[in-house]
């Protein structure tokens, strides 16, 4: 469906604010998106505070946003969704890649003319009615060797102001794409409501049909139809993740989604630990964590993505190519995650799909012990602590579950120094996790690299409220990156075995396995998680000093009896060793589910994993 457009106009003819580039790519594909998406003005970012407070402005007067009491959350606002576009939607998400095996099993996959043969209608006037924001941003520092620079068009003024928070971005690194005449990312959105004389705006436009899509050969990234941020702010998922892992299969690296941080023992000695963990499993709240055992200490540098490069002393090094945290509201408190609240606090944040309290603050399920008397729910209802919203089911939440906050990284109070540097940090240890109610004990480490990539290929959990569909499905998620990879599964495991090809096991990160999630036959998590994670990062770093014993099993390295510090820990010895163990029985169950996630990888599946698939399969009997 395209919309009747009398006069086509260009970019030249259109009412124009801030200072258009003179990067000569930049603006050829400028006119060609104006001349596709028709849209009435055009306004160059700068990311300076008056654009700030003059989108903040506008999304006001449209009703897409609420200010929230600026004595209690500073510069801060409320934006509430269509209550259908409120999470990443994998159904709509492409990889088109020219050939079709480059995309592989995991991700849906179209012939890319075929793709544009369908979205060139889809944006043809898209953006009538609408200003058009150009939106230059550099993922990662500026002052990196090769800074990836992107330029996202976007009709939505909210995914101007959350790229701000989560992106360098503006007139600073507009200066650097043009004095290095760089190379840059193109990334189109629209939100896929294009406003004719007939029509009124809605408070958050988006379209029904929604696609999410990489040309991964070109990279170049088309959003149509939904505002939500994991579809939208085109530099996080969309490239961060899937673009740049497809730029790092070519360039011999890593484009992780993990969570980046720094542990400090009680001595001063300092471990730098990633960790991925699937949408909604735990990264925000390890990344910020407040250990509960005296004397050891978290300081954050990063909480969704990591780029993970080789430096020169053979050492893997992370850094955080974001500015910001776009976390997960519900259950984030000062109880389980207290330097997040202090982040918030700081201000200048955007809230999404939580509730308003009557004094102009935010609440969310999880944040306070005592439900609140009475709130405006995410849908804009009245919300009763007891009794639900006004008009609706008594069990409906007041704030979407997969609800966020988007706030400034550098804002966070524990937030490394170490941040701020280019080259990033030497990684001591990689975690992988999920969400597993069984079968996945606490923790257990990899034999050797190759046997920490096989944890990470055939890593599961169960599905959370980030992805539209089905919530507690449990599925294979290799390196938590299952929506993310740009690529074939089986050459993203290949290339990580070929990573630890290229440096000694001494330098490499040791790789370990972690599941907070591990349920009772009541349903009850048996592990009280958040900061009394701590223990076992301090076993994490005690292995990596080879200070601490475990046990060898079939699936890796466990603690010894003892070995995992527990003290002053509220647990029983049942539940204790019900997360730490592992059940032969269970695993006997698991193994056949491993071979039959590998057979979707096709004649590509590594010989490495079929060696470490096998020798589980001898150790558990064959199904
Ligand atoms: P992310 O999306 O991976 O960054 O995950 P978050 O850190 O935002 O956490 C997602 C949800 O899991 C939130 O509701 C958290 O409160 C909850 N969560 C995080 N860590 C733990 C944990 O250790 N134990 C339990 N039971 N829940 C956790
Ligand atoms: P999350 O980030 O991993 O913090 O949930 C957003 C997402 O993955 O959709
Ligand atoms: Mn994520
Ligand atoms: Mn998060």
């Amino acid at each position: 469906m395209s919309t009747a457009i009398d006069v086509r106009r260009t970019r030249v003819d259109l009412p124009t604010t801030g200072t258009p580039p003179t990067h000569p790519r930049l603006l050829a594909w400028l006119d060609e998106v104006v001349d596709l998406c028709q849209p009435d003005a055009v306004h160059y970012c700068d990311g300076s505070e008056d654009e700030w407070a003059a989108l903040v402005a506008e999304l006001e007067t449209k009703g897409t946003i609420i200010r929230l009491n600026a004595d209690l959350k500073p510069n801060s606002i409320l934006a509430r969704t269509d209550p259908d576009d409120v999470a990443r939607v994998e159904d709509q998400t492409f990889i088109c890649s020219k050939d079709e095996r480059n995309a592989g099993p995991t991700n849906n996959w179209m012939d890319p003319d075929q793709m544009r043969r369908i979205m060139t209608p889809l944006f043809d006037g898209a953006m009538a009615g609408r200003t058009m924001y150009v939106i230059p941003f550099c993922m990662g520092h500026l002052d990196a060797p090769d800074p990836k620079f992107g330029v996202e068009v976007t009709d939505s003024a909210y995914v101007a102001l959350s790229m701000k928070i989560l992106t360098r971005m503006g007139a600073e690194v507009m200066a650097r794409m043009e004095e290095h005449d760089a190379d840059f990312v193109p990334a189109l959105h629209s939100v896929g409501m294009p406003l004719t004389d007939s029509m009124t705006d809605v408070p958050w436009p988006c379209n029904e049909t929604k696609y999410i899509v990489h040309f991964t050969d070109d990279r170049v990234i088309w959003s149509y139809g939904s505002g939500y941020g994991g579809n939208s702010l085109l530099g996080k998922k969309c490239y961060a993740l899937r673009i740049a892992s497809v730029m790092a299969r070519d360039e011999g690296w890593l484009a992780e989604h993990m969570l980046i941080l720094k542990l400090i023992s009680p001595e001063g000695r300092e471990y730098h630990i990633a960790a991925a963990f699937p949408s909604a499993c735990g990264k925000t709240n390890l990344a910020m964590l407040e250990p509960t055992i005296p004397g050891w200490r978290v300081e954050t540098l990063g909480d969704d993505i990591a780029w993970l490069r080789f430096g020169a002393d053979g050492r893997l090094y992370a850094t955080n190519p974001e500015t910001g945290f776009f976390g997960v509201a519900p259950g984030t408190s000062y109880a389980t995650n207290p330097n997040a609240m202090r982040t918030i606090e700081g201000g200048n944040s955007i809230f999404t799909n939580v509730a308003l309290t009557p004094d102009g603050d935010v609440w969310w399920e999880g944040m306070t012990a005592e439900k609140p008397e009475q709130v405006v729910d995410w849908k804009g209802r009245q919300w009763r602590g007891v009794g639900g919203p006004v008009g609706g089911r008594p069990d409906e939440k007041a704030a979407h579950p997969n609800s966020r906050f988007c706030t400034p990284i550098e804002q966070c109070p524990i937030l490394s120094d170490d941040y701020h540097r280019p080259e990033g940090v030497p990684l001591d240890a990689i975690i992988f996790g999920g969400r597993r109610e069984n079968t996945i004990p606490l923790v257990t480490q990899s034999r050797d690299w190759q046997h920490g990539v096989f944890m990470g290929a055939t890593c599961s959990s169960e599905t959370t409220a980030a992805a539209s569909g089905a919530v507690g499905v449990l599925r294979r998620d290799p390196m938590a990156m299952l929506p993310f990879i740009g690529y074939h599964v089986a050459d993203y495991v290949q290339h990580w075995i070929n990573m630890g090809r290229r440096s000694s096991a001494s330098a490499l990160p040791k790789i370990f396995y972690v599941n907070w999630f591990r349920r009772d036959a009541d349903g009850r998590f048996m592990w009280p998680g958040f900061g009394e994670n701590s223990r076992v990062l301090k076993w994490v770093a005690e292995r990596v000093d080879g200070k601490v014993d475990a046990v060898e099993t079939p699936i890796g390295y466990v603690p010894a009896p003892g070995g995992l510090d527990v003290d002053g820990l509220d647990i029983s010895d049942e539940d204790l060793a019900g997360v730490v163990g592992y059940t032969e029985t269970e695993w006997r169950d698991e193994v056949p589910r491993i071979g039959r996630w590998f057979d979707t990888f096709g004649w590509r599946l590594p010989r490495e994993m079929v060696d470490e698939l096998r020798a589980l399969e001898t150790a558990f009997g064959r199904a």
